[in-house]
């Protein structure tokens, strides 16, 4: 198959792009940007076939490019935090951009595979102590947090959740004439995250404190949690999904381990996978934007035969630190002042 990747050359691109590569004649159309290759270079030559540098959000790019067999639609702006007051950027990209993806897909007769996210949720589901299932804020403090099903009701509370969801929709009509999956991950983890960008995630800020010494920060008590997956298991559930045939509505799957970690329980993983161990602290601060709890609930990913994730999350942060401790990155004064610009900005409390 003939195989167009977005945003082929970033993180969770470069790990699918190594796994079809062998059967699958990829193209990448990547906008290579600043914030996420420290060399676009060096990206553009690791990607294995034809890189097409543009912005996906594009009309014109898309004209452009050769027919496919199938679309995989990675490109975002993917900065929950950055989203809230970069709201314009992410709009034009995250939206306009899958439209988009979808509209090429349907002209050429092509699969389509979207990266959503699980930001969609918001705060998730959450059951009551009389057994009632809220969504959204959680309304009380004995209510329990549930894992995330697909049928929820979505209450993003960033722009980027929002962005998602509006793209989501945008999909909607496509899968009338061609296969759509749309996959909601949660937090991806693996080698090869950009670790100058100080949008990444929790983890590559660990990173960068872990190798300078330095006790790692935890935003408030740490009881919060997450649902760290490894890339291959992401890669191997997109993969799968090129192979879908049925049309009429988008096949709407989460992707993660199905296990809470909470920060202070991923703090001590990372701390355990560094070379000379670390500590860590807790600082009173929470962003607009983050959430208290996230989860996966993977039954249907499960009911419909697609590849169950292999590695727990435990593991996916170790290998994450086992592999990352020597790349280049930022120091962590860039997490220091990407904090900074959202206080000034009134985004923290
Ligand atoms: N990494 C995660 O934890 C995670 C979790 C949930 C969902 N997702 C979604 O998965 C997808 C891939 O994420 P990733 O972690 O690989 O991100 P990434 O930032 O590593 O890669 C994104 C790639 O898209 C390119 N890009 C950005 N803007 C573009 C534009 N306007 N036009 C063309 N290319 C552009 C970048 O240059 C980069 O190569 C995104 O849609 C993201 O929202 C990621």
């Amino acid at each position: 198959m003939r195989i167009l990747i977005t945003g082929g050359c970033g993180f969770i691109g470069q790990h699918l792009a190594a796994l079809l590569s062998a059967d699958h004649d990829l193209v990448a159309l990547d906008l290579l940007t600043d914030q996420v290759h420290l060399d676009p270079e060096v990206a553009r030559q690791r990607f294995p076939g034809e890189v097409v540098v543009g912005d996906v959000a594009d009309a014109d790019i898309w004209a452009g490019l050769p027919t496919v067999d199938a679309v995989v639609h990675l490109a975002a702006e993917t900065g929950t935090a950055q989203s809230m007051y970069e709201q314009d950027r992410y709009r034009r990209v995250n939206i306009e951009g899958t439209r988009l993806a979808g509209l090429a897909a349907s002209r050429w007769g092509a699969s389509l595979v979207s990266l959503s996210s699980r930001a969609v949720y918001g705060e998730g589901r959450y059951r009551t102590s009389f057994g009632e299932v809220t969504f959204g804020a959680r309304d009380s403090a004995d209510a329990v947090p549930e894992a995330s099903r697909e049928d929820d009701r979505l209450v993003p509370v960033s722009v980027y959740g929002q962005t998602k969801v509006d793209a989501e929709l945008a999909l909607a009509q496509v899968a009338n004439g061609v296969p759509v999956t749309i996959l909601r991950p949660q937090n991806v983890v693996g080698h090869g995250q950009a670790l100058h960008n100080p949008y990444t995630g929790v983890l590559a800020a660990f990173l960068a404190r872990l190798r300078e010494g330095k006790p790692l920060q935890i935003y408030g008590d740490g009881h919060e949690t997450r649902d760290f997956v490894h890339v291959s298991d992401v890669a191997a559930v997109i993969a799968w999904a090129l192979g879908r045939t049925a049309t009429g509505e988008p096949l709407v799957l989460n992707v993660g381990t199905g296990t809470r970690t909470t920060l202070v329980d991923i703090a001590t993983h990372a701390i355990a996978a560094a070379p000379h161990g670390g500590s860590f602290e807790h600082v009173e601060v929470k962003r607009a934007g983050d959430i208290e709890h996230a989860c996966a609930d993977l039954s249907r990913l499960r009911s419909v035969g697609a590849p169950e994730p292999k590695t727990s999350s435990a593991d996916a942060i170790a290998d994450f630190i086992t592999r990352s401790w020597a790349a280049p990155g930022a120091d962590s004064s860039v997490w220091d002042d990407a904090l900074d610009q959202l206080r000034r900005r009134g985004l923290t409390r």
